[in-house]
């Protein structure tokens, strides 16, 4: 397992325990775009943002889509396993455990990352999934018993399908998941409340786990 798979950006947390984001950008993104959204939800913590592989017309994506909302299938499914060997490689590397990630993605990242949850489960097990729809729909059903994901969702969101959303959350929760999700008035583009949601679930997970 190598950390050279993906260009990234490692930044160390400010004190002993504190969590490490995964930081999982939107389309067009790269490794620095979600790093003030990480430091406005979880000051203070470990941050890894990750940059997608594959360029679409220039703008980097976690993986292949045939139109918009339709993704390759095939693609996702390596790139997925490619995603989650670089985490585990990354957690020995900077020496971290994989229980204390938080995955933070948005849009094409919280795809990856919900596609990162079903096809590997373990690798993550918190998750804050902004924007997110279902992947793909795995050949196994998961089991996700230690997991915690929140979602939040833009009921005017015209790129997400809400059906896909509810589908994702149903999936989540019959794998053993424990899944908040939250429905806002707001498109796809994240808003105070979606960063306000994070930091308050953050919260709460590191008051619970201490
Ligand atoms: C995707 O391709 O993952 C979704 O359509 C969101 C996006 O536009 O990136």
């Amino acid at each position: 397992m190598s950390i050279e798979t993906h260009v990234h950006r490692f930044i160390p947390g400010k004190e002993a325990g504190a969590p490490t984001l995964l930081l999982l950008h939107g389309t067009g993104g790269d490794e620095n775009s979600l790093l003030p959204i990480a430091e406005r939800v979880a000051h203070g913590a470990a941050m890894l943002g990750v940059r997608g592989n594959v360029s679409e017309y220039g703008s980097n994506r976690y993986f292949r889509r045939v139109a918009e909302g339709v993704f390759d299938i095939e693609d996702l499914i390596v790139r997925t396993h490619a995603l989650a060997d670089f985490v585990e490689a990354a957690a020995q590397r900077y020496q971290f455990a994989l229980s204390s990630i938080i995955a933070v993605g948005y849009s094409n990242g919280a795809n990856i990352a919900a596609s990162t949850l079903l096809l590997r489960p373990g690798v993550i097990q918190r998750a804050v999934l902004y924007r997110a729809m279902m992947p793909l729909e795995p050949e196994q059903p998961p089991v996700l018993d230690e997991t915690k994901v929140l979602m939040t969702a833009g009921a005017f969101d015209d790129l997400i399908p809400k059906a896909s959303t509810q589908r994702l959350a149903e999936a989540l929760r019959a794998a053993g998941a424990e899944v908040t999700l939250s429905w806002q008035n707001v498109d796809h583009r994240l808003t105070q409340e979606d960063l306000n949601a994070a930091q308050a679930w953050i919260a709460g997970l590191t008051n619970a786990a201490t």
